[in-house]
């Protein structure tokens, strides 16, 4: 880690675990997103940038692998976004051709940022625990959010996705395949026994990692 990476690191990580502010999510992610839409705002902040481009490209490479595997081509496809956050998912959906694709985040200051960088796309303030997905899409895409979304919240907003589910769709999910405790309060990781809580389990399944990406899950009717 350089040093100037190192200063503004350590501070951070102090207050996170010794402080332990309490977590409102929507004025977390607001203060965040004002700020700047860079990967402090939404990465890993141990990582500096070039870890947090290898990081977000190995979980990219599966991603890629598994819409491939999964035969799901977007240029024909509907792509619903949860926590769109800096858009780097979004930029992989239109890389890939994607030309029907919602964008939502819970930080109205993210929204306003991605609308300009992607104008052929539609982006919506929304709480996704809170505000029902409007309508039905193919491929739901929801990536490192699940564990910013705690407790009954984290359930309430599952329901929310299976709704906007047709019998063909795709969540395709971050996890943890095994439970662990979090030193901080905006994370509360979730496993796939959370997922199954809403989901019926034949629909969930892991997604193998072959470039080494965090644990994801695909989670669709089409499998039951
Ligand atoms: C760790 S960041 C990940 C952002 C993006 N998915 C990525 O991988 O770069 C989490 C994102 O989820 C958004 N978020 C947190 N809670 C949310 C909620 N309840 N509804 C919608 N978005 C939420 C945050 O504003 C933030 O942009």
């Amino acid at each position: 880690m350089g040093l100037l990476h190192a200063l503004r690191w350590y501070p951070s990580l102090v207050t996170d675990i010794i402080i332990k502010p309490h977590y409102r999510p929507a004025e977390f992610w607001e203060k965040r997103h004002a700020r700047d839409h860079t990967f402090w705002t939404v990465g890993r902040r141990v990582y500096d940038t070039e870890g947090n481009e290898r990081w977000y490209g190995r979980l990219a490479a599966d991603l890629r692998a598994a819409l491939t595997a999964e035969k799901l081509d977007l240029k024909t496809l509907g792509v619903y976004e949860i926590g769109a956050g800096t858009g780097y998912w979004t930029r992989l959906m239109r890389d890939l051709g994607c030309v029907k694709y919602e964008g939502t985040d819970i930080a109205e200051s993210a929204v306003a940022w991605l609308r300009p960088q992607f104008p052929d796309y539609t982006f919506a303030a929304r709480d996704a625990a809170v505000d029902p997905i409007p309508g039905f899409w193919d491929v739901i895409v929801m990536m490192h959010v699940d564990e910013h979304v705690h407790a009954e919240r984290f359930f309430a907003m599952l329901r929310h996705i299976k709704a906007a589910m047709r019998p063909t769709s795709r969540l395709f999910t971050t996890y943890v395949p095994v439970a662990k405790p979090s030193g901080v309060t905006y994370v509360e990781y979730h496993t796939g026994d959370d997922y199954a809580r809403v989901f019926p389990a034949a629909w969930i399944r892991p997604l193998p990692q072959p470039n080494g990406g965090d644990p994801m899950l695909v989670i669709s009717p089409a499998y039951a």
